[in-house]
């Protein structure tokens, strides 16, 4: 076939040949153009944003050198980065369906990650009643998702469902975009004792911890004594009594489902215990670890993380209260959280960088990551109309009559006794400013997701007495 066909063309008058050579390139120039003109979303975007994306992208790629500890950030295009581990990195995670390592090379897009991750700083994220009556599949559907044991995939007895989740569910946000300064999110690795970052967690406006993390005096110069906020999985119900005993002010966030195993424990305790809120239904949960990232950014400024396992050649699968076992480190989990350091999301606290001095210098200013992400605002979803541009569902309550505080309908005298209503009364004058400030910009607006990892579809629900019209 192609020799033959070589043949015939190379008979043509040279002529016609040199009036397909110009044909064929006329086409590619007009492609050409109409990639970098008309088709690419860029060419919306004006100098200005097209330069704060790159020099964001920049210094991207010089914090993952500088902090990455061997990993190297390969810009590929305003928004598209390829994060590398250095040749001949021992992959120790093997996948057995696919019969393969982990790969040394990911590929992220920084918009979509910078428009995600500062987005929680403007969420509620813990479940309630506001949001489920905003959502007009919110009882129905919702709801029934977050109790396990209800005996079927829907509300279809709103009463019964209430009575399930009364005991975590407050009228509504508990708290606050902006109310910490501060926050330390500690992990369970065991590479916790390998330093001494006690002193330095305890030192936060709040500390997020993990499932039945123990927190006592055998542990306190590794992981501090200051406990604030839990968040848990069902599975860690059965042992949360003991852990709980002498801290009763600690906040339990459930992670997944609430069910009556951890129904009951709750009652026993006089801790406030809420649902987190923005969990992926469709995909299974995601890890606590990403999660208490999520829910230190919906309260804090500074989100600095600790025990995540996060250095090359760490070994051991295992829990700073439990005994080492042989395990890995996964790559992707490596890679990702470095990402969200050099994107201003976290600070990361390790064993290896426990030896620098802490300057964080080299990571991304907040002008410069406040101007990347009006950039990629306009770039991803184009000029939306202003800050409730992604609220796609309203809801509206009056703030003074917002119904009783969570729990109130069954108070076990050890919750009555309790502060289990700190937050959930806290007057608006004793917030912190910032936390003010926020509100009065949003015009007392708490927004919510629909769905864990979808930047769009907002519950938007306003605490003031004038109607949507
Ligand atoms: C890489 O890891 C595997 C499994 O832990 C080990 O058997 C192998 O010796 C390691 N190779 C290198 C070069 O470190
Ligand atoms: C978050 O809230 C601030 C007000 O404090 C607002 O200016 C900003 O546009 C909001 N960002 C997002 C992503 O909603
Ligand atoms: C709905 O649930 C409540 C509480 O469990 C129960 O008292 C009521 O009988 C149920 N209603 C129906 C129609 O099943
Ligand atoms: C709680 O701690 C106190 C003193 O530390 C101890 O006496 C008590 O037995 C503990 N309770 C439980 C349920 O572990
Ligand atoms: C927002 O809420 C505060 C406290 O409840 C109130 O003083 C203020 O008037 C509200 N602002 C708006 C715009 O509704």
């Amino acid at each position: 076939m192609r020799p033959h066909k070589n043949s015939t063309f190379s008979r043509r008058p040279p002529i016609l040949h040199l009036l397909f050579l110009a044909a064929l390139f006329s086409i590619l120039v007009f492609a050409i153009q109409s990639s970098l003109f008309s088709g690419d979303p860029k060419s919306d975007l004006s100098k200005e944003e097209i330069q704060a994306l790159s020099d964001f992208q920049s210094s991207v790629q010089q914090c993952v050198a500088n902090r990455g500890l061997g990993l190297t950030a390969h810009i590929v295009d305003i928004c598209k980065l390829t994060l590398k581990f250095p040749e001949g990195t021992n992959s120790t995670w093997y996948n057995d369906q696919f019969k393969i390592y982990e790969p040394l090379e990911y590929h992220y897009d920084v918009c979509d990650a910078i428009l995600l991750w500062e987005q929680y700083r403007n969420m509620t994220t813990v479940l309630t009643r506001e949001y489920l009556d905003a959502r007009p599949d919110g009882w129905l559907e919702y709801a029934a998702k977050r109790i396990a044991q209800l005996g079927s995939d829907k509300c279809y007895n709103k009463t019964l469902c209430e009575e399930h989740l009364n005991l975590i569910l407050p009228a509504k946000p508990p708290f606050h975009p902006r109310q910490f300064h501060t926050c330390a999110v500690v992990g369970n690795s065991g590479d916790l004792l390998k330093t001494e970052f006690g002193e330095d967690i305890d030192g936060h406006d709040a500390v997020i911890r993990d499932n039945e993390a123990p927190v006592n005096e055998k542990y306190a110069k590794h992981v501090g004594l200051k406990r604030d906020f839990r968040l848990v999985v069902r599975g860690a119900a059965r042992n949360m009594v003991k852990i709980l005993n002498g801290s009763t002010d600690e906040v339990l966030i459930i992670k997944s489902v609430t069910h009556r195993d951890f129904n009951a424990m709750i009652k026993r305790i006089p801790n406030p215990v809420y649902l987190f809120q923005g969990i992926v239904l469709r995909r299974g949960a995601k890890g606590t670890g990403m999660k208490s990232i999520e829910l230190a950014l919906s309260m804090c400024d500074i989100v600095d993380t600790y025990g995540f396992t996060v250095d090359p050649g760490y070994t051991e699968w295992t829990r700073y209260f439990s005994t080492p076992r042989k395990g890995h480190n996964p790559l992707q989990g490596r890679a990702y959280y470095q990402l969200l350091e050099c994107l201003g999301v976290i600070r990361i606290h390790s064993p290896m960088r426990a030896q620098r001095k802490q300057d964080w210098s080299d990571v991304p200013s907040r002008e410069m990551i406040s101007r990347a992400h009006a950039a990629a605002l306009h770039l991803k979803r184009g000029r939306g109309p202003g800050q409730f541009g992604s609220c796609k569902v309203w809801g509206n309550v009056d703030p003074d009559n917002s119904g009783p505080i969570s729990g109130s309908s069954d108070m076990s005298d050890v919750r009555k006794y309790s502060h289990y209503n700190r937050w959930e009364v806290m007057p608006f004058e004793s917030l912190r400013r910032e936390a003010r400030d926020y509100y009065i910009q949003m015009e007392n607006v708490s927004l919510y997701k629909m769905d864990g990892n979808k930047l769009d579809d907002l519950v938007c629900v306003a605490h003031s007495l004038k109607s949507e019209a």
